[in-house]
């Protein structure tokens, strides 16, 4: 807890050894993480392709800690409610992909998991006005999706406060996550400026002690 709030660390699977995912979830998990984060591509949305349901399906059988899935695919909405059944507590979906985004937020939530909304770097935060109430949080991309091991881009951490104060005079609860480019150096302002899910995925998985990763991250948050 920071000044009451819980700070999630979501490791992202995509900079993981896949050849040993169990053992590398296992490890995170005694580190401290809180959510696994996984990154779904389409080689459309985004210039990349990761996993799917079929994996989704057999880590959620795995692994106790609750799935995020970032959906960086375009229509998610045909694939949302799919990705809840596969068992992800957390599903979120691109503004810049969807055209029915209130629907798709319905089904998640329907389903029966938390609803997130995603914005990319250079997606403005008026993009969210009219969507901000039916999300259970909002994920500020800080770097461009598609790729692991980016360079954070600075302008994120202003854009968190931005949102937070969005977030804040409209008397929501909206939690703010953020992905791309987090390590030691940069959590502690992220969190500051008011994100609460920190999703990492070289900065643990590139290290030779994922396990003391998560809790080195931890620790620097604090600061
Ligand atoms: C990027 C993905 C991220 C990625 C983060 O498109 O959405 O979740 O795995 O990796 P790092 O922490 O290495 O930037
Ligand atoms: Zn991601």
């Amino acid at each position: 807890m920071i000044s009451g709030r819980t700070i999630d660390i979501a490791p992202s699977i995509l900079s993981a050894d896949f050849s040993r995912l169990g053992e590398q979830i296992e490890a995170v998990k005694r580190g401290g993480a809180t959510i696994l984060h996984f990154d779904v591509m389409d080689g459309h949305f985004v210039p990349n392709l990761t996993v799917g349901l079929p994996v989704l399906k057999s880590l959620a059988r795995a692994t106790e800690l609750p799935i995020d899935a970032h959906l960086m695919i375009s229509e998610p909405g045909r694939y949302a409610q799919q990705f809840v059944e596969a068992g992800a507590k957390m599903v979120s979906v691109h503004v810049e992909a969807d055209a029915h985004l209130h629907r798709t937020l319905a089904a998640i939530k329907a389903a029966g998991a938390q609803a997130g909304v995603v914005v990319n770097p250079a997606t403005s935060l008026e993009s969210l006005s009219d969507v901000l109430q039916f999300a259970d949080y909002v994920l500020v991309m800080s770097v461009n999706p598609g790729f692991g091991g980016q360079k954070f881009i600075d302008a994120s951490v202003e854009k968190v406060s931005r949102l937070r104060n969005m977030i804040r005079e409209r008397k929501l609860t909206t939690r703010i996550e953020i992905d791309g480019g987090i390590d030691q150096e940069n959590i502690a302002a992220v969190v500051a400026a008011g994100a609460e899910i920190i999703v990492a995925g070289s900065a643990i998985f590139g290290a030779s002690d994922p396990e003391a990763a998560v809790k080195d991250l931890r620790a620097a948050a604090a600061h």
